[in-house]
């Protein structure tokens, strides 16, 4: 019998030494084509094993177990009232901050730190400001574990629930724990769903992701929406397991999507970004897209 998802708080499962720690391992699962001289090669990565690995496998055990259908529908019943907090844009990104967590401080940037070299990698490259704002909010939504959401419930790659899960999601067997396998409502290939009803329609496991999507939904272009919506969503962008339920403006939206991807994994630096610097321009770009305050 498994544990419930009250007792599992209780004892707070957090299998990650950190949050970085899954984002690592999706960078081992996808790394860097331009830098594929190293040796975290896919090959590795499934042969591999480590510590660490052994802790990705049970946060992902965690999360396919108690990522239902009747989950997520709960955790955006409760978060997306937005009735949690509200403050400054620049105090949202301090709050965000106190996400500290016993990684090695030599070697791990802060939240922060993490956003900046993204949006200023997107700079760099001369994409719209818009894309430049996204890159700075896409993980704005990991407050969730300050709300006090377990690791699971916060990152990792999502997945559609309500339907058969793929076997192209990673580690894919620790869905047979989950309630909604043998749950004939939600086991077949569409499940609640109807062919190409449109992502807009399907739910995916609750997040990080969807969380920001919703805080952020009156203020950015739709293209950078599906940004912030659908970056950990892996088994579609990046192994396409579930065509047969996005639209053909899904298709066309994904091709942000994609655009975004390698700026998130890629642009890790163990320089910081000079902050002072850069301040005012990031202060007018705030200014020019987003209210005053930001609601949780
Ligand atoms: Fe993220
Ligand atoms: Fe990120």
């Amino acid at each position: 019998m498994l544990p419930s998802i009250d007792e599992l708080n209780q004892h707070s499962i957090n299998p990650l030494k950190s949050l970085d720690v899954w984002e690592d391992d999706v960078l081992e699962r996808y790394p860097d084509p331009e830098s594929i001289a190293t040796d975290k090669s896919t090959e590795a990565y499934r042969n591999y094993d480590s510590p660490e690995r052994d802790t990705v496998r049970e946060f992902y055990k965690l999360n396919h177990t108690y990522q239902s259908y009747d989950f997520v529908m709960s955790k955006k019943a409760n978060y997306l009232k937005f009735d949690k907090k509200e403050m400054p844009v620049w105090d949202a990104f301090q709050f965000l901050n106190q996400l500290v967590d016993d990684s090695d401080p030599d070697t791990d940037l802060d939240q922060f730190q993490h956003l900046l070299q993204t949006s200023e990698a997107i700079r760099r490259d001369g994409h719209p400001d818009w894309m430049v704002l996204t890159g700075l909010l896409h993980d704005m939504g990991k407050v969730l574990c300050l709300f006090g959401e377990a690791q699971w419930a916060v990152v990792g790659d999502t997945f559609p629930v309500g339907c058969a899960f793929s076997d192209k999601i990673v580690y894919p067997e620790y869905f047979k724990n989950s309630p909604d396998f043998d749950d004939e409502r939600y086991n077949t290939k569409y499940g609640v769903y109807s062919p190409n009803c449109g992502l807009d329609n399907v739910q995916l496991s609750w997040g990080h992701d969807e969380y920001v999507y919703h805080m952020m939904k009156d203020y950015l272009p739709e293209s950078g929406l599906y940004m912030l919506r659908y970056h950990s969503f892996y088994s579609q962008h990046k192994e396409h397991a579930y065509d047969h339920l996005m639209s053909g403006h899904d298709h066309e939206m994904f091709k942000w999507v994609n655009l975004f991807n390698p700026y998130d994994l890629y642009s890790k630096n163990p320089t910081p970004p000079n902050w002072s610097e850069l301040k005012p321009y990031y202060e007018a770009l705030v200014k020019k897209y987003l209210p005053a305050n930001l609601k949780f």
